[in-house]
């Protein structure tokens, strides 16, 4: 297994480019099983879990053509062609690996009247259950049955009727499934107290563009009238919010200036507040978003919520941060139940964080100090190497495989504005 080796202390300055978003790319690709026509994805990030997403594009009968780079573009071009589906299955193998893979339940429904997914389990951050991605396709008409780890969902008459639906909880997951599945429904849905997430709204944009009629795009309200096909497209994936303000808190926690290229200010505004709350500057330019950090850090007190609230995402690189500012911060993470696992690590390295059920309290201290310390799960190993970036000394993270799913070309992207940072190979 890989580490990244971190030697802090630089202070990090210039241009860093910003990627196509994780969790955009995880629900565009799945929108390709809803037409027998070609879609093309632009912006594509290189990251494990696009990579594991297309295996299983590939399992269910779907080819996945990488086409290179377009210069206006940092990731990466790929046509997807679902011109007929082998398979209405997605294996407990590849579930359990990434549990995005639960998106292809509501797309392989809808286009092929019935879909059979593994149970994805928990993960590191809590139990993450998918009673509302079912509730939801139940809403507008699917039947489902459980068996062996297995949901099996069916169509009745082939075809999902289309209904209402009001999301107990905000769910990303589960409003990103049921509106894959209405857009081709015989009749028309609402659904109620939608996610407002700019992965969603890049969602509809893709499936509009692909000839789906949704209304109340970026509200809480969608109201899609089913149609009986949908033709490819052309789409390109929105930049990273969540890689952008990690890449924030690596400027604020060295005292650097970094311009964030590509990154969208209006995706990412409760992170900007906060930054700002924590006096560091933030300027919006006609490239991207300018962070720099020219004073010491104040404290903040910050809950995660919805969007547009302070992302659940960003919480663990915000910690890191803030133990480098003065004072006392106080964190509430309110939408996982075990997301503070980065916390004993970074203790390993002079951090004062109490955690007291849901709510931390980041004590800020003078001095970090290099250590070796272990990935948990993607957010805390980034919290992991903006810690090192400032700390004193050597910082090893270990199991950084847990990186590769959300950040491309880290090491490379962060070497490139100052930071003395390199991956080792344990084999
Ligand atoms: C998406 O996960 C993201 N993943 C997560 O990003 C992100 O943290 C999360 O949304 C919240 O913003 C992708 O987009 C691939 P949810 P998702 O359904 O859809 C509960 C990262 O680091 N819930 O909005 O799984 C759930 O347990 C990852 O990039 C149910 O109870 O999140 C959680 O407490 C981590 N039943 C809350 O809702 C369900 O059926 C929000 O989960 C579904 C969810």
């Amino acid at each position: 297994m890989d580490r990244i080796l971190i030697r802090g202390g630089n202070r990090l300055s210039g241009r860093l480019p910003i990627s196509g978003a994780k969790n955009a790319a995880l629900t565009l690709m799945p929108c390709a099983l809803l037409t027998d026509e070609p879609l093309t994805l632009r912006n594509l990030p290189r990251l494990a879990d696009v990579d594991g997403f297309g295996h299983l594009l590939n399992q269910l009968g779907a080819s996945t053509a990488i086409e290179g780079t377009r210069p206006e573009d940092f990731g990466r071009v790929m046509t997807i062609r679902a011109g007929k589906l082998t398979s209405t299955e997605a294996p407990y193998d590849i579930v359990r690996k990434m549990r995005a893979s639960i998106l292809v339940l509501g797309p392989v429904l809808a286009r092929a009247g019935e879909a059979t997914v593994s149970l994805p389990g928990g993960c590191a951050i809590g139990n993450r259950p998918i009673d509302l991605h079912l509730k939801a396709l139940e809403a507008i008409g699917a039947e489902l049955e459980m068996a062996a780890g297995y949901v099996k969902a069916v169509a009745p008459g082939g075809r999902l009727s289309g209904g209402r639906y009001r999301f107990p909880v905000v769910s990303v997951g589960a409003t990103e499934n049921v509106v894959m599945a209405a857009v081709l429904a015989r009749g028309s849905s609402v659904i109620e107290n939608a996610a407002r997430e700019p992965e969603i709204v890049d969602l509809c944009n893709c499936l509009v563009a692909m000839g789906a009629r949704i209304a109340g795009i970026g509200t809480d309200t969608l109201e899609i009238e089913g149609v009986d096909r949908l033709h490819g497209a052309t789409y390109a994936v929105m930049a990273d919010r969540i890689e952008a303000g990690s890449y924030a808190c690596a400027a604020a926690i060295t005292g650097g200036s970094l311009e964030l290229v590509g990154a969208h200010a209006g995706d990412m505004q409760a992170t900007i507040d906060a930054l700002r709350s924590a006096g560091v500057t933030v300027t919006d330019t006609k490239d991207g978003v300018l962070v720099e950090a020219d004073g010491p850090l104040g404290p903040v007190d910050i809950s995660t919520s919805p969007y547009p609230g302070f992302a659940t995402d960003m919480q663990a690189q915000f910690m890191a941060m803030l133990c480098k500012a003065t004072g006392t911060s106080v964190l509430t993470e309110t939408i996982f139940e075990n997301r503070y696992m980065h916390v004993p690590e970074l203790a390993r390295m002079g951090a004062d964080v109490q955690v007291h059920g849901r709510t931390a309290l980041v004590k800020g201290v003078d001095r970090l100090v290099g250590a070796p310390v272990m990935a948990t799960d993607l957010r805390a190993s980034m919290s992991l190497i903006l810690a090192g970036l400032a700390a004193e000394g050597e910082t090893s993270v270990s199991r950084v495989y847990h990186l590769d799913r959300g950040y491309e070309r880290l090491e490379e992207k962060l070497s490139a504005v100052g930071a003395d940072i390199e991956r080792a190979s344990d084999g």
